[in-house]
C-alpha cells in the first residue's frame, strides 16, 4: 500500500487527478470504478479541470459507480450516481450510455446484484477504482463485520453511516472482493474525522471490523491524505 499524504487537499486532489488523466491518456477505454461522497468534490473538481486543460477525452472509457441506496432514484437527492453526475459525468464528454450503476429501484435487486457484476466483468473489468472512507473504516457501503471477498450485494447500513448520509437504511455496493479485483485502487481521505478509520486501514490488522484493511493485499492501492486525515499514523516515514 502506497501512502502519499499532501499539505492540503487541493494538493491531493491535484495529484488523484493527474493520476486519473494519465490513465484515460494510457488507455483512453479505461474502465473507472468511481465513488460519492463529500470527499470526491474537490478531487472531481481537479479531474475536469485536468482532463480540460489537457484535452483529454472519455469518448471511450466506461465508468461503474460503487454504489447506490437501495430504493433510490437518481434524481433523488440522496443518490450516489445522481452524486457524482452531478459533480463529475456532467462536466465530462463520457457518453451516458458508457457509465453505469446498479439499478436500485430493481424489483428483483439480488439479480440486479449479479447483473451488475457480470456487466463489470463484461466490461473488461476496472481498470482504476476511486475510494472514499467512512469514519468506521467502511469503503462502498461494505461496513464493518462484511466478508473481506463479498461480491456486489445489499448491505445494512451502520448507524453512523446513515447518520453521515441523511438516514437510508440499505444499499447494493461492489463487494470487497470486487474491489479487490480492480487493477489499481485509490483511497482519498480528508480531515481529522477520518484520522482513526486511515490509522485502522494502513496500519492495522487485515480485519473485517476494519472492511478498508483489506486494500492492504491489494498489489496497487494507494491512499491519498492531507495532513489531517494522516494525523493518527505512526508510521510517517513511508509518507511523501
Ligand atoms: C458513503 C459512500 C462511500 C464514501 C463515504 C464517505 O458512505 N458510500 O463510498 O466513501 O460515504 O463519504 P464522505 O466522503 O462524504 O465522507
Amino acid at each position: 500500500m502506497r501512502v502519499l499524504v499532501f499539505r492540503n487537499i487541493p494538493a491531493a486532489a491535484s495529484t488523484v487527478a493527474e493520476h486519473v488523466v494519465a490513465q484515460v491518456r494510457r488507455r483512453p477505454g479505461c474502465v473507472l470504478g468511481l465513488a460519492a461522497g463529500r470527499t470526491m468534490i474537490p478531487v472531481y473538481e481537479a479531474v475536469v479541470r485536468r482532463l480540460r486543460r489537457e484535452a483529454v477525452s472519455l469518448r471511450q472509457a466506461r465508468a461503474f459507480a460503487l454504489d447506490e441506496v437501495l430504493g433510490v432514484a437518481p434524481d433523488d437527492a440522496r443518490s450516489m450516481i445522481g452524486f457524482i453526475e452531478r459533480h463529475f459525468l456532467r462536466h465530462t464528454d463520457l457518453p451516458v450510455q458508457r457509465w453505469e450503476t446498479p439499478d436500485a429501484c430493481s424489483a428483483q435487486p439480488e439479480a440486479e446484484c449479479a447483473r451488475y457484476e457480470e456487466r463489470i466483468r463484461a466490461a473488461g473489468g476496472i481498470d482504476l477504482q476511486l475510494l472514499g472512507i467512512g469514519r468506521n473504516g467502511h469503503i462502498g457501503f461494505n461496513e464493518p463485520g462484511c466478508s473481506l471477498a463479498g461480491r456486489t450485494a445489499i448491505e445494512a447500513l451502520a448507524c453512523s453511516t446513515r447518520k453521515d448520509g441523511g438516514g437510508p437504511a440499505r444499499a447494493l455496493t461492489m463487494g470487497v472482493g470486487t474491489i479487490l479485483e480492480s487493477r489499481e485502487c485509490l483511497l482519498v481521505a480528508f480531515g481529522t474525522s477520518k484520522a482513526e478509520a486511515i490509522a485502522e486501514a494502513v496500519e492495522g490488522p487485515v480485519a473485517s471490523r476494519c472492511p478498508a484493511s483489506a486494500l492492504q493485499l491489494h498489489p496497487a492501492a494507494s491512499v491519498v491524505l492531507d495532513e489531517e486525515a494522516a494525523g493518527r499514523l505512526e508510521h510517517r516515514d513511508r509518507c511523501c
